[in-house]
């Protein structure tokens, strides 16, 4: 079965055609970072506009790298949630109406999900079950992943996510947005042991995160040094850098001892972090499986290959239109 995937929840326009026995067949994806650095964050009006403009060239685009027509698409997937309402409900209404003209069914994927067995996609990808570390723009979860639609989250950021974090601090050291990928990028020059922060919540049991407290140690370092020369924010960037991946590493320990699982897949655009790709490699015993690069990110791939998952299983949505800009992952089963 060829599966059309769709994802437009935030700031990026992503088509995919997944097959159930080839695999992924192509996938295009449009970003609207340019369109929303001058304003320093995601401008919800003008990411549902740039949707609509970009959504039909996107979704051609993915076809034709597919060597694909919509004729030989069995069904459409399309994100429902979490994210932005008007940005969703361009990727819905198109999706759940081209399923309709088509008379093909039309499923409705929860984002995290996608990201959360986007590794599905490697040749080299995991089996059920296994722990999952999500770190995204919007989420910081350890999850259990029994099977599909069957999570149990084990714990989660009381505040930030890990990837606002690295946004914030990227923010005040003046790297543009989203900052992440620019803030490791600038670690790569710094000394990692200069500034001491904190590693929020390891003196407690559990496997809850909190960013919050380290983003204010940052603003006061950043607060004692009127002038900030470069090598201080590298060496920023590098010490902050180290207390999130630290912690991020001692949480993943403590819930692959809990849980005694054996396989760890780190999704979710931080997942793109090579000190923490480097580090969680080096986890003694453990497999660890990583999206590529481009599937940590928002992609219409995770989608389509989501989607395609349950359209096996005959789970599909009836004609209606719904996005559900905030949706608990553990609802996520149809
Ligand atoms: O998963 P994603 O594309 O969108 C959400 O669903 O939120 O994640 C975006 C987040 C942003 O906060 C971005 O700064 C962060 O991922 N990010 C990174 C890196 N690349 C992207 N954070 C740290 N290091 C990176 N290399
Ligand atoms: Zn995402």
């Amino acid at each position: 079965m060829q599966v059309l995937g769709i994802e437009s929840s935030c700031d990026e326009t992503g088509a995919a055609i997944y097959d159930t026995e080839c695999g992924l067949l192509g996938h295009a994806l449009y970003s609207q970072v340019a369109l929303h650095d001058p304003f320093g964050g995601v401008v919800p009006e003008l990411a549902s506009r740039d949707h609509v403009r970009k959504i039909i060239p996107i979704v051609r685009e993915a076809l034709s790298k597919a060597q694909v027509t919509l004729a030989d698409i069995q069904g459409v997937a399309y994100t429902a949630g979490p994210g932005l309402a008007g940005a969703l409900l361009v990727g819905a209404s198109f999706g759940r109406t081209l399923g309709h003209a088509l008379n093909i069914p039309a499923v409705a994927v929860h984002h995290m999900e996608g990201h959360l067995l986007a590794p599905m996609l490697e040749l080299n990808a995991p089996c059920f079950p296994f722990l999952a570390l999500l770190v995204s723009g919007g989420h910081t979860q350890l999850v259990k992943v029994i099977e599909l639609g069957h999570y149990e989250i084990l714990g989660e950021s009381l505040d930030d996510a890990v990837g606002e974090a690295f946004d914030k601090t990227a923010k005040l050291l003046g790297l543009g947005y989203p900052g992440g990928a620019a803030l490791a990028k600038l670690a790569e020059l710094g000394d990692a042991n200069r500034f001491q922060f904190p590693r929020p919540m390891l003196d407690r049991p559990g496997l809850d995160f909190s960013f919050s407290g380290l983003k204010t140690a940052v603003v006061n370092v950043v607060n004692q040094h009127p002038v900030l020369d470069h090598q201080t924010r590298a060496d920023i960037a590098a010490s902050f850098q180290l207390a999130v991946v630290e912690t991020l590493m001692a949480k993943c320990r403590r819930a692959l001892q809990a849980t005694g699982m054996k396989s760890l897949v780190v999704a979710g655009g931080v997942g793109a972090n090579q000190l923490l790709r480097q580090s969680l490699q080096e986890l003694a015993d453990i497999n660890v499986f990583f999206p590529r690069l481009e599937f940590c990110t928002d992609n219409g791939a995770m989608i389509a290959y989501v989607g395609a998952q349950y359209l096996l299983k005959n789970y599909a949505n009836d004609l209606s239109i719904q996005v559900y800009p905030r949706w608990e992952l553990f609802n996520s089963s149809n």
